[in-house]
């Protein structure tokens, strides 16, 4: 029997009964979608997937993204990709080492967003006393719409944001120690800004979501630069309140996976390079719900 059991949190809920490993019934995905978007974030515990079964229940929720950056990617399952600070024996890194190390929404530079993250846990490192390192903070942009001042919710209404790959892919290089390299030229052209509603309705649950992230939104469209950058860091503010927080502490063998329209979220680096963390992630996209949204 499958059970979902929400968290004592603002977001979150253990998913059990399931193995993802397995082809699902039609219903089970209908059930994992609807804990998703009441949810934002589930946890489906003890798994042990391959790439191929990862990318097989990644699918039935939309298309899967093949990232930009995804420099590391197999030809087999290009559509994997690898979070990781651990190297190989040459001293290759086998993944990549920072990834979404500060508060962002996955895809909201990509002109088809994304719906969900799923990521699964084949190394979390630890402290000396066994301790989780490098949780995953969410944070609930249901939560954080509802709280706007009602005027603030007025001046957003029918306004858009430009969000832009290279912002935070430039904030992560000018950190101390980043190996990473400037985009290509094709990269970019690849990712070009794209704008995207500042309030957008939620294609399962209708609920309205503050879509913004200061990952990747650079301004508000159509906005003198000095009222965009004001309302822009009022939004970054007020979103990452505490009361629209939760932090997951990762166990191996967890697969999560998060909506990437209703949540914002931060891979915390407490971790050094001799404790190992390993994440195999897709990126599925949200074509398939916005082509065929559940409300009424
Ligand atoms: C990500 O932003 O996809 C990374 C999340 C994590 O590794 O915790």
């Amino acid at each position: 029997m499958v059970t979902v059991v929400a968290n004592d949190a603002v977001l979150g809920a253990t998913v059990d009964g399931l193995d993802l490993a397995q082809p699902l019934p039609d219903a089970a995905i209908e059930t994992i979608l609807t804990a998703l978007a009441s949810h934002g974030v589930l946890r489906f515990p003890n798994q042990d997937l391959s790439p191929a079964q990862q990318k097989a229940f990644a699918c039935r929720f939309g298309s899967l993204e093949v990232n930009v950056a995804n420099r590391n990617a197999t030809g087999e399952h290009p559509e994997i990709m690898i979070l990781s600070n651990m190297v190989d024996a040459a001293g290759k890194p086998l993944g990549l080492a920072d990834a979404g190390q500060d508060w962002h929404t996955d895809m909201s530079y990509s002109a088809t967003i994304a719906l969900a993250n799923v990521l699964f846990a084949i190394k979390v490192p630890h402290d000396d006393h066994g301790q989780p390192l490098g949780d995953t903070r969410f944070a609930d942009m249901i939560a954080a719409y509802e709280a706007l001042p009602t005027a603030l919710k007025q001046r957003l209404d029918g306004v858009t944001i430009t969000h832009d790959f290279n912002l935070f892919w430039e904030r992560m290089r000018a950190r101390p120690g980043s190996n990473r390299q400037p985009l290509t030229p094709e990269q970019r052209a690849e990712k070009p800004p794209v704008s995207h509603p500042a309030v957008m309705v939620h294609p399962v649950s209708g609920a309205k979501v503050l879509y913004a992230n200061p990952g990747y939104a650079a301004c508000i469209d159509g906005w003198e630069k000095a009222d965009s950058d004001a309302v822009l860091a009022f939004l970054f503010r007020h979103q990452l309140q505490d009361a629209f927080l939760y932090d997951h502490h990762w166990t191996e063998g967890d697969l999560m996976m998060w909506d990437n329209i209703a949540t914002l979220h931060y891979a915390v680096a407490d971790y050094g390079a001799h404790q190992h963390r390993m994440m195999q992630r897709c990126q599925v996209m949200a074509d398939q719900v916005f082509a065929h949204p559940r409300f009424r």
